[in-house]
């Protein structure tokens, strides 16, 4: 894990990660999330849970950044901000749940950095590598090199 010290936080991506958080709909665990990834275009793409009353159909922040990124054109994330609520009770840090992690590893390599945030600003840096140790990607598959 990366310490506080000698960031590169991008305070950008962090506006948009908290604004896209405040339009969650997630009424069945008040578990607000919001996320940004930037495109190795350098735009940024935003995304917010959406949970649904048939309970497995609800989709994470992650997914929906991701997918508005893939919608404009691009397939290589160059980071990602991760930033939850959990109506202030949850200490413990908002890192991507497994599938997401999956998620981001079909368009991004081990090196990038997942910013982990809360209101304040960042909390932890991990790189993708961290977060999903020896993973399986779309080399596996010969499709990328
Ligand atoms: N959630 C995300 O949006 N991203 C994650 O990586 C962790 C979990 C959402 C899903 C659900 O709406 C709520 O947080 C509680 O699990």
């Amino acid at each position: 894990m990366l310490k506080k010290d000698n960031m590169d936080f991008n305070q950008k991506m962090f506006e948009l990660a908290k604004s896209a958080m405040q339009n969650a709909y997630a009424p069945y665990s008040n578990f607000a999330v919001g996320t940004a990834v930037m495109g190795c275009n350098g735009k940024i793409y935003a995304g917010c849970n959406v949970e649904n009353a048939a309970y497995p159909q609800g989709n994470c922040a992650e997914a929906a950044a991701i997918s508005a990124m893939v919608l404009d054109g691009v397939k290589v994330i160059k980071s990602v901000m991760i930033i939850g609520d959990g109506n202030g009770l949850v200490t413990p840090l908002v890192t991507p749940c497994g599938g997401c992690r999956q998620r981001i590893r079909e368009f991004a390599n081990d090196d990038i950095t997942i910013d982990i945030c809360d209101y304040d600003g960042l909390r932890q840096r991990f790189s993708l590598g961290q977060l999903l140790p020896f993973s399986f990607g779309p080399e596996n598959l010969n499709e990328r090199i």
